[in-house]
């Protein structure tokens, strides 16, 4: 059987499959996100892939050309701006989900038949509405802490517990919601690897998923120190400013007015 260019593309994690439509990823993001679908499709003959946060639908576009993924569910509120816990807002025009399956036929023709799209906010979806069990989830949709919470609570409802993956884009925006989500489902006792991969990819593992355990990923989880480092230099901009002259006494006033800051314990 002729193989198609999308499983050269995974196996060799050729980040030119990314191509077509624009992403708001990083190269390194994109491996490692065809390193996931690789370890996945390897595993699962016919998976479902669930997105949050789809734009132009630039992160989808592999799942749509992939034979093996079934189903690829899209769900994207499609505001005009997106609240972001670095900034106020971040504006998204021509966000609409006609626009992102006009983008994906070109590239994908009929597979777009595959793509089930949701207009709205994950918690406003039923679970009972989705056509089948997500294998991977990922969320890319609103970069704050609370809506990262809400939207890892839908995904919770509705992952293959006994060996889904969850994974996080821009973990370093979001991390608050990580630390709580991570310490929340061990006091649970539920059964997880959690890890990153680069550029800003948090991953969860629940039950027997064994991505981690694929050759590619393996590599990736190898050199993590790529991911940390990202993570920390994207803050260094705050820390910069935080402790500038200026800042030292606009931070006095600070603490006067909010004399108890979040806590952090290790
Ligand atoms: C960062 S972009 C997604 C980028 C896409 N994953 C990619 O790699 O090209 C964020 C998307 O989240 C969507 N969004 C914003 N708020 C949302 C919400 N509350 N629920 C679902 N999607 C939301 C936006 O419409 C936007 O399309």
């Amino acid at each position: 059987m002729m193989s198609e260019p999308i499983e050269s593309a995974l196996r060799t994690l050729d980040i030119g499959i990314f191509a077509p439509i624009s992403a708001q990823l990083t190269d390194a993001d994109k491996r490692s996100l065809l390193a996931i679908q690789q370890s996945l499709r390897e595993q699962y003959a016919g998976y479902t892939y669930l997105e949050i946060g789809s734009h132009l639908g630039g992160s989808l576009q592999p799942h749509v050309l992939d034979s093996r993924c079934a189903t690829a569910i899209s769900i994207d509120a499609r505001p005009v701006s997106v609240a972001d816990d670095r900034v106020d807002s971040v504006p998204y025009p021509r966000n609409s989900t006609e626009h992102m399956l006009t983008l994906l036929r070109e590239v994908a023709g009929d597979r777009v038949n595959k793509i089930v799209t949701f207009d709205a906010d994950a918690a406003a979806v039923d679970p009972a509405a989705l056509p089948s069990v997500p294998h991977l989830c990922l969320i890319d949709g609103e970069h704050t802490e609370g809506a990262a919470l809400s939207d890892f609570s839908f995904c919770k409802k509705v992952v293959r517990r006994k060996g889904g993956v969850v994974a996080f884009h821009d973990g370093n925006i979001i991390f608050p919601a990580l630390d709580r989500i991570v310490r929340e489902l061990r006091a649970e006792g539920e059964q997880i690897r959690a890890y990153v991969l680069p550029s800003t990819l948090f991953v969860i593992e629940f039950g027997e998923a064994r991505v981690h355990q694929s050759e590619a990923i393996r590599e990736l989880l190898l050199n993590n120190g790529e991911p940390y480092l990202y993570g920390l230099m994207s803050m260094l901009h705050y820390r910069d400013v935080y402790s500038s002259r200026p800042m030292q006494f606009m931070r006095r006033i600070w603490h006067m007015i909010n004399p108890s800051p979040r806590p952090w314990r290790p």
